[in-house]
């Protein structure tokens, strides 16, 4: 009986002699640590407008949805948020999740058809790798951010529906994807583009309408978009936006939308107000760039290798898995947070530390953990 355990148990020492265990830390409220590490990127989780919005939905429906909106009753709250997206994101419609996780499995199993073929570049994030993978699709992976072998993997397949999946700014280093070029590639083949815009909405593009927005690919019939609303919108949940058929077809057969409780209307409520925020806020926007730019500047100085980023994520690479956790750890001790990535949450095998920077930090904050991450460097 207890024979799994002890497997668990042994699968966990080799993970501990790898230096990959994993711990969860305590987080108190008003937690003082200065915040390198988490996706709040224009300081909205804590806006007053937004978490008065919260409250107001938190007295009017209650704690939670109670049930997923076909069978439960959809609220005035999660159309309000649908229209605002889509208004914002320049599609026709939009649909909500009640994760960017659940939003992605969804969106990625409903462009597959009968042989389709996906073609997914290697640093995409799990959650469109589960998507490929649930969807049952052959998928072909192709080298990071490398339209030539995107094209040749489409050349390669002629005549088969197929669907090019890249997020655009890319969650592990903080390079936009060449989407322009991934676009016309895919149209070029009839090809469809679905595009993650998880750490680009709110932080690049028009009024911070993200990377598709921004690469001129709003409103196009052959590209689907889907986001996380728990980065730059500070609360919780995913979105795919896209055509009014591809919105009504995930409506009627999206597994991860029909069998799974709507998110809470607080948070959508609460989330619907960072829309409006964020669209306004082209003055973080452009604090976030200075900022983007003064870390690789400073971890450059430093003799950091240090990622390009193209919007608030920063990678500095470390020399190895137990390198990074305690360069992390030291950081921790002196008040920064920041997130450690090392295999297999990296697409290779080098481990990382990553900052997202968040224009809800105090400026000579922000100055300060630059200081500590180079002062506790391996
Ligand atoms: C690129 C990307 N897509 C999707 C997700 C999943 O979103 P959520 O946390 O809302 O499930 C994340 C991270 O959280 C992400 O970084």
């Amino acid at each position: 009986m207890g024979d799994w355990l002890a497997a668990l148990d042994r699968r966990a020492d080799l993970r501990a002699k790898a230096g990959l265990t994993r711990r969860l830390r305590p987080r108190a409220a008003g937690d003082p640590v200065v915040d390198l590490a988490g996706n709040d990127y224009l300081g909205l989780a804590t806006h007053p407008e937004v978490t008065a919005a919260a409250a107001r939905a938190l007295s009017a429906y209650g704690l939670g949805a109670t049930g997923s909106r076909l069978v439960r009753g959809s609220t005035d709250a999660h159309h309000a948020l649908e229209d605002a997206l889509a208004d914002w994101l320049g599609t026709a419609g939009a649909l909500v999740f009640s994760s960017g996780y659940l939003a992605n499995l969804a969106a990625v199993r409903a462009v597959v058809q009968p042989r389709t073929l996906l073609v997914s570049d290697a640093h995409n994030h799990a959650s469109l790798i589960d998507g490929c993978r649930i969807s049952g699709a052959e998928t072909v992976v192709t080298p990071h951010a490398d339209v030539d072998a995107v094209a040749a993997a489409l050349a390669a397949h002629p005549g088969r529906p197929a669907v090019v999946v890249t997020e655009s700014v890319f969650s592990v280093d903080g390079d936009l994807a060449p989407l322009a070029e991934l676009h016309a590639t895919a149209r070029a083949h009839g090809a469809l583009l679905l595009v993650d815009d998880a750490h680009g909405l709110g932080v690049i593009g028009p009024e911070g309408a993200g990377g598709v927005a921004a690469a001129g690919l709003a409103g196009q019939p052959d590209v689907v978009l889907t986001a996380t609303l728990s980065k730059a919108l500070g609360g919780a949940g995913g979105v795919v936006a896209g055509p009014a058929p591809f919105v009504r077809h995930l409506i009627e057969t999206g597994r991860t939308f029909i069998f799974d409780t709507a998110p809470p209307p607080a948070v959508v409520a609460g989330v619907h107000a960072a829309v409006g925020l964020a669209r306004a806020g082209g003055g973080l926007r452009a604090e976030l760039a200075e900022r983007a730019a003064l870390a690789v500047r400073r971890l450059r100085a430093a003799r950091l290798t240090v990622s390009d980023p193209d919007g608030a994520v920063v990678s500095v690479t470390a020399p190895g898995p137990e390198a990074a956790t305690a360069w992390a750890a030291d950081c921790r001790d002196r008040g920064v947070a920041v997130g450690c990535f090392r295999p297999p949450s990296t697409p290779d095998s080098r481990s990382r530390l990553r900052l997202t920077i968040s224009a809800g930090v105090p400026r000579p904050d922000f100055e300060r953990a630059l200081d500590v991450i180079v002062e506790c460097a391996p």
